[in-house]
């Protein structure tokens, strides 16, 4: 069954067509709505209200409108709601509107919102350091030029509050970069806020980053939104080319002005925030193919810092496979054990081996201990190329559409020194006869 509801008018406000998710949304069945104007059976609309009869007076869509109502069953709902006009032969002779129900994830973004704020606010009236950084450049392993270039960069980006682009496969330490520019910087007794642009639907990020005022959707309550919450501090926003474009423009008058309005309030607020931002391909791609507005790149990428994969940096292999087995096995508590000599050679000796996008598997768990396997050699449990790219679930289906990187088509761009970081921290738990190794 088709979880979006389909709703289409004619050109009068009739319905034509009403799906089995329209109606469970709305609380009716089709027979109840179809063939009947709109107003007559949600008599609570007006064609000031009624999005569809907007569209059907401008001949203009409405774009991923959000929604909150009770419906006819007494259920609060909250839908994502596109209206668009439908035109035949340069008539307009109907709408449709296509609506998701995103109660659930309303209701936990609210809880997360929520939380946050409590969690941020009052420790930053204290003055007490809330910011959250977990990882300073110390973490950031790397010795190889490309690494102590993008640190001395970064080091300097840091005493500043220049908005920053950071860009690198997945895996590559965009995160922890952010965090160490965050430490590194004169905000770091300030909040870290961090939001992933691509966990939400585009309504309800834009009520998480801007904040609400009650009454501006139904149950709304006044809620300040993460610019607020960062203020004074840093607001990471990581995948920002997930943001819909019509976000990134309100993303950029904030960059411009530092002025912010809850949803649904009339009066702006000045906030002091440093944004950082992160992308998983390259700004020219994403440009190129409109995930990244041009006008919000140029203001963003005031300084622009790329993560070099680990295959460009092959001689780095070594410190990171150190630095790993000294956290993993403190960490455990236990022992510190030398790398299985066969594993070694296996990078060292061939470090264009050791590159980040070919190193594919469906998970690193399953190729650092495949449950159950006793046989095969060392080198067969490592994290080594060729299989095909396996998402499923809630995170492959919120990434659908939005394609694999150009070079990594068809196979998981398997993260680089953190899949490394997972491999040696299942050495240093797991004794290798279990492994059933050598
Ligand atoms: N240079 C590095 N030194 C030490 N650890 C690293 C380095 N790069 C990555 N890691 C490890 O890999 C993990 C994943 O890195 P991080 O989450 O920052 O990657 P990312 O680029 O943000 O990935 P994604 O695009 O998937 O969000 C980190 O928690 C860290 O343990
Ligand atoms: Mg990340």
């Amino acid at each position: 069954m088709i979880d979006e509801g389909i709703h289409v008018v004619d050109r009068n406000g009739v319905t034509v067509l009403y799906n089995q998710q329209a109606g469970q949304n709305d609380g009716l069945s089709p027979e109840e709505v179809i063939g009947r104007h709109l107003l007559e059976v949600f008599p609570s609309l007006t064609p000031a209200t009624s999005t569809l009869l907007k569209v059907l007076a401008t001949g203009k869509p409405i774009p991923a409108h959000e929604q909150t109502f009770a419906n006819y069953k007494g259920q609060r709902v909250t839908t994502i709601n596109s209206t668009l006009p439908i035109f035949h032969e340069g008539e307009l002779v109907g709408a449709i509107e296509v609506s998701k129900d995103v109660t659930r994830v309303r209701e936990l973004s609210e809880r997360v919102a929520g939380l946050q704020a409590a969690l941020l606010r009052p420790r930053s009236r204290r003055g007490a350091p809330v910011g959250g950084a977990r990882y300073t450049f110390d973490d950031l392993v790397g010795d190889h030029p490309a690494m102590q270039r993008l640190k001395e960069q970064a080091l300097r980006a840091a005493a500043t509050d220049s908005p920053v682009l950071v860009y690198g496969e997945t895996g590559t330490g965009k995160e922890l970069l952010v965090h160490a520019i965050h430490a590194a910087s004169p905000r770091r007794h300030r909040p870290l806020v961090a939001q992933n642009c691509a966990a939400l639907p585009e309504g309800l990020l834009e009520s998480l980053l801007f904040g609400t005022a009650r009454g501006s959707f139904t149950g709304a309550e006044d809620r300040p939104g993460l610019f607020e919450l960062a203020d004074g501090g840093t607001l990471y926003l990581d995948e920002i080319n997930s943001m819909q474009p019509e976000l990134q423009a309100k993303l950029l008058r904030v960059l411009q002005d530092g002025r912010i309005r809850r949803l649904g309030e009339a009066t702006e607020r000045q906030v002091d925030v440093r944004i950082i931002a992160s992308t998983n391909e390259e700004p020219a791609a994403a440009l190129a193919s409109g995930r990244l507005r041009s006008d919000l790149y140029y203001r963003i990428a005031v300084v622009a810092l790329e993560m070099p994969p680990l295959r460009r940096r092959a001689s780095d292999i070594p410190l990171l496979t150190d630095h790993f087995l000294d956290k993993h096995s403190a960490r455990l508590g236990l022992p510190r054990r030398p790398l299985h000599p066969e594993v070694e050679a296996f990078f060292s000796g061939t470090p264009g081996r050791a590159t980040c996008a070919s190193w594919s598997t469906p998970s690193r768990r399953r190729c650092s201990w495949p449950p159950g396997r006793r046989s095969g050699s060392a080198i067969s449990r490592l994290p080594c190329s060729g299989q095909p790219r396996r998402r499923s679930g809630a995170a492959g289906r919120m990434r659908a559409g939005r394609g694999p990187l150009p070079q990594t088509r068809g196979f998981r761009p398997v993260s680089c020194a953190a899949s490394w970081r997972s491999w040696s921290g299942r050495r240093c738990g797991r004794p290798w006869r279990r492994r059933g190794g050598t």
